[in-house]
């Protein structure tokens, strides 16, 4: 039986298209290593958003160079494989298999064509065929899942390789997603997670033409399911309709993230955001003013081409009037093909580096103030699983947050005894930047 090791870098996406893949082989009667040593087929599933990620990649390939001759076969999968395409050969000629994101449904195929000898397979068009509806895909995590609505992106924010990655948006029908997560819930999953660049521009290409929101509705509608997430939003699209959505079904979670990327509008315009900041605060206010308590994340991007010191202000002062529950920050990084990779007035990586230091610090500061305030308050977890080095159960909020507990009567998981999988209440009794700690609430069995 041919062994196959498969590492994925990158989004969420990513991580979806890795377990379609690895479904894809499993059902062709491979069998999934956790060693690229002991691997026929080492497959690397790419992210190209920033160069770093990309880097990682050809690092990676150089390591396991030497075995290529021994019957090792290589491939790139995923986002550098779709910008680099048939380069990557001239860069790593030992690799054999280059395959976009689109060309997922077409790897039995082109597997046959590897497994028959042929010296390099690529997979590179990115038709708007369909691409969702993988009959496999073996997912990593037994209470999560993921489920793709919308694939692509139609902006073209002037930093950004993934209209290029992953080409023009294509919505899947509400039909199938909806399909897809009874299947899930009846083989035990709990929590979906929607997954799209933009999910807010989702829009069901059959004649019910639901939009996001509608989608929202029906997917928190399901009987079975405990919580409902969705990623990424983009503010642009971002309408009252999904707080709304949100206000409505206790099981849609507590949290949007929602990228900003930059708190000056000046720099928004010459990012091709958009909206401004006003327009983003509007969408704020919604959330701020809902009766749920909505955590909201944000990604920003620090050294855009001609930011200047008065335009990063405005970015810490955003997280200070929106105090984000948590953020991922970048410092902006020139991408093959986008339009911002002309631009005049680079900042040199030292400053960017200050600035993203300046910003995680603040950042730091708001969650410790934030999280402080759960102290005392008693939040339902996910468990997900048992930390031995602290001896901790780890638990997931409707937040997000990660909070982890002891629990009295049950230690730690012993033979057939797991609270994995379980949603408990947890009394939060300490907190930290990134974390909260507390106790599980087991009622009292006094005798
Ligand atoms: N440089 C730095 N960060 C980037 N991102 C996207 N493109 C770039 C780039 N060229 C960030 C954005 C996006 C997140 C997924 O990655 O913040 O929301
Ligand atoms: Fe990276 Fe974007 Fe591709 Fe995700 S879609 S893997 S973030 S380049």
């Amino acid at each position: 039986m041919k062994k196959f090791y498969i590492e994925t870098f990158g989004c969420q996406m990513n991580a979806h298209d890795s377990e379609k893949v690895t479904g894809t082989l499993l059902a062709r009667g491979y069998s999934q290593v956790e060693e690229p040593e002991s691997a026929d087929l080492v497959l690397y599933n790419t992210c190209s958003i920033r160069d770093k990620a990309e880097q990682k990649v050809f690092h990676r390939l150089q390591q396991f160079k030497r075995d290529a001759g021994k019957g090792k076969v290589f491939g790139v999968l995923g986002c550098v494989a779709q910008q680099e395409g048939e380069r990557i050969f001239d860069r790593a000629p030992h690799v054999s298999l280059v395959a976009g994101s689109a060309s997922y449904t077409r790897l039995p195929e082109l597997l046959v064509q590897l497994e028959s000898g042929a010296r390099r397979v690529t997979g590179l068009s990115l038709d708007t065929e369909e691409t969702f509806e993988t009959p496999f895909a073996r997912r990593d995590n037994p209470h999560r899942a993921y489920i793709t609505i919308i694939e692509g992106c139609d902006k073209s924010c002037a930093y950004c390789v993934v209209p290029f990655t992953r080409g023009p948006e294509r919505s899947r029908p509400a039909a199938g997603v909806l399909a897809e997560a009874r299947a899930l819930v009846r083989d035990g999953y709990t929590e979906i997670q929607l997954l799209g660049q933009n999910v807010n521009s989702y829009r069901d290409p059959s004649p019910s033409g639901w939009d996001f929101a509608r989608l929202l509705r029906a997917v928190g509608e399901i009987d079975g399911l405990r919580r409902v997430r969705f990623t990424t939003s983009h503010p642009r699209d971002f309408v009252k309709d999904i707080v709304d959505a949100i206000e409505d079904n206790p099981i849609l979670c507590n949290h949007v993230h929602l990228p900003v990327q930059s708190g000056s509008s000046a720099v928004l315009e010459r990012m091709r955001r958009l909206y401004t900041r006003p327009d983003y605060l509007r969408r704020i206010e919604w959330m701020k003013s809902s009766r749920r308590p909505i955590a909201i994340t944000t990604d920003i991007i620090v050294g855009f081409p001609g930011e200047t010191e008065q335009e990063f202000d405005e970015t810490l002062s955003l997280l200070n009037s929106v105090e984000y529950d948590s953020l991922f920050s970048f410092k902006y990084s020139p991408r093959p093909n986008t339009s911002a990779a002309a631009l005049d007035n680079p900042l040199d990586e030292t400053e960017k580096g200050r600035r993203l230091t300046v910003l995680q610090e603040l950042q730091r500061a708001i969650q410790i103030r934030l999280n402080s305030r759960l102290v005392g308050s008693v939040e339902e977890c996910l468990v997900e699983g048992y930390n031995q080095a602290t001896g901790q159960w780890i638990g997931r909020t409707t937040q997000n947050r990660t909070l982890n507990f002891t629990h009295p009567a049950l230690p730690a998981p012993s033979a057939g005894a797991s609270l994995a999988g379980s949603y408990l209440p947890v009394r939060v009794t300490r907190s930290g930047p990134n974390s909260l700690a507390g106790e599980a609430c087991v009622e009292s069995t006094a005798a």
